[in-house]
């Protein structure tokens, strides 16, 4: 477990973790691994929508990846289902909760519609 204080300083400090950087909020925080994306949005003050607290059922977490696709695994069938039933889907639409990336990526906060 990262010490909160200690993220959202991946810009400043080289911590060997991925780099999430947020284009829309002009703010750079990591991804410690295993943990999803969201979680660490939520440690570094991110204010995102989650209604399920991130277990992978409500989509309002959903994120446009801009770079780095190649440091995340393809959605999974539960992360597909809800993409498709939020009317989200396209190649760079992700869920937050469900993005554990292992290089660094590039998202944007989708509004919600
Ligand atoms: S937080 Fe609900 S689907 Fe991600």
């Amino acid at each position: 477990m990262v010490p909160s204080f200690a993220r959202g300083l991946s810009a400043v400090f080289n911590t060997g973790m991925p780099n999430v950087r947020i284009v829309d909020r002009d703010q750079e925080i990591f991804a410690p691994p295993g943990e999803p994306v969201l979680f660490a949005m939520w440690e570094a003050r991110v204010n995102i929508m989650s209604v399920c607290g991130g277990n992978c059922s409500c989509g309002t977490c959903n994120v446009e990846v801009v770079e780095g696709h190649e440091h995340l695994d393809p959605p999974h069938e539960g992360e597909q289902y809800v993409l498709a039933r939020i009317k989200r889907q396209g190649p760079n639409v992700r869920l937050s909760c469900q993005l554990m990336p292992r290089g660094d990526i590039a998202i944007r906060i989708r509004p919600e519609a």
